[in-house]
């Protein structure tokens, strides 16, 4: 059965369980990065509008169980304006709720049975509501409690930020505007195998950054100094590539490095071909050459498809410089009309942020494991749940 839609049933007066990944960044006790709390407001908006009263839940961090204070959602209800329910069980406040009422409830994992999917704490969680929205795309990979065994309970439906996430993601997966471009950049090629072996099967070009691009080099013989990279790596590298080669699908590594002699945001940052990495080089940023070729693949791009910076992008623009010169270059050709973009992950958000690019690009998503799980071609257990 396909998913439906919140907007196509009457919520008036109907006690609604909103799902919604609030796991924001908390920096000194405020909200840094408050896009995931944002992409949802269209749900929220429309339930309340439409006379729904609305309880809205989230996860926020790992506490496993545990009650802890620097996790708890009360800093998001704060920031919404909104009354906090410090409790996810006890559900005597629903009696005082009327009409267009909106509320949030404290982090569902500090419960132990919200991860673990448990069925009881499903059941529980579902007394007092007459529906269920998830709206939580973000973390829709994962078999949580509010994700999956809720919808045994309640009749359960996909909210707006959900569904603008599956079709933006899929039109650019299953109907691109050609050629299609990845840009992969990150730490560690082993978290990225799936969605790699997925891509060189979709993509026309494919271009490998940051620490990644270390790995790719380190397994084609390249110096890779005193850096991050995963040693142990070369074999799925070059299955990786040899899938690229079967599939048409042409690979572009790093031609030259940013450098510096410390793992620090102040080093001295040194330009360095690929093949000339000193042992002593600590490489934190795609140098200048990889940047100009970027550049020029983007004059031929159709649709660019981009997960994980190519430097420490959070250390500013001196090591962020890849990130976010690609970032512009993405932007300007965006807004031109040229290119569609879609973009997926944390610290990819944050370059856009850093830059002041994000509102140019066609699609940023909200997920980051769940976004890389949806283009790998999993079926989310979130999603699939919505679907019985
Ligand atoms: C995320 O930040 O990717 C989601 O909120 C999921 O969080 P998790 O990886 O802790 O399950």
């Amino acid at each position: 059965m396909p998913i439906q839609n919140v907007h196509n049933i009457d919520v008036k007066s109907k006690y609604v369980l909103l799902r919604t990944d609030f796991n924001v960044q908390i920096v000194d006790g405020k909200i840094s990065e408050p896009f995931r709390i944002d992409a949802s407001m269209p749900t929220i908006k429309y339930l309340v509008n439409n006379g729904a009263r609305v309880v809205i839940c989230s996860h926020m961090g790992r506490p496993k169980g545990e009650k802890i204070s620097d996790l708890s959602l009360r800093v998001v209800a704060e920031y919404m304006n909104i009354p906090f329910i410090d409790d996810c069980l006890n559900k005597g406040f629903l009696a005082d709720m009327h009409d267009g009422d909106v509320v949030l409830m404290e982090n569902l994992r500090f419960y132990i049975g919200e991860e673990k999917n448990d069925d009881k704490f499903a059941r529980d969680l579902s007394r007092g509501f007459d529906l269920y929205v998830n709206d939580a795309f973000a973390v829709s990979h994962r078999a949580s409690a509010s994700i999956v065994g809720i919808t045994k309970y309640l009749p359960s439906y996909a909210g707006d930020l959900l569904i603008r996430e599956i079709e933006n993601i899929s039109k650019c997966l299953n109907n691109p505007t050609r050629p299609l471009i990845a840009f992969v950049g990150g730490g560690k090629v082993s978290t990225k195998i799936g969605v790699l072996k997925k891509l060189v099967s979709i993509a026309d070009k494919i271009v490998i950054g940051g620490a990644m691009g270390t790995t790719f080099n380190f397994a084609n013989g390249l110096p890779v100094g005193n850096s991050l990279y995963e040693e142990n790596m070369s074999d799925t590298v070059h299955e990786i590539e040899n899938l690229a080669k079967e599939n048409n699908c042409e690979l572009f590594l790093p031609l030259d490095k940013g450098v510096g002699k410390e793992f620090d945001k102040n080093a001295k940052r040194e330009n360095r071909d690929a093949n000339d990495i000193h042992d002593d080089d600590i490489i934190m940023d795609d140098g200048e050459k990889t940047i100009a070729r970027n550049k020029a693949l983007l004059d031929d791009a159709g649709t660019v498809i981009w997960n994980g910076t190519f430097g420490l992008a959070a250390w500013g623009e001196k090591w962020g410089h890849a990130s976010f010169e690609l970032a512009r270059d993405l932007a300007h050709w965006t807004k031109m009309g040229k290119i569609e973009s879609i973009i997926g992950g944390g610290d990819t958000v944050a370059a856009l942020n850093a830059c002041g690019v994000f509102d140019d690009m066609t699609y940023v998503s909200t997920g980051g494991g769940a976004f890389l799980e949806f283009v790998e071609g999993k079926a989310l257990p979130g999603i699939v749940a919505l679907e019985k």
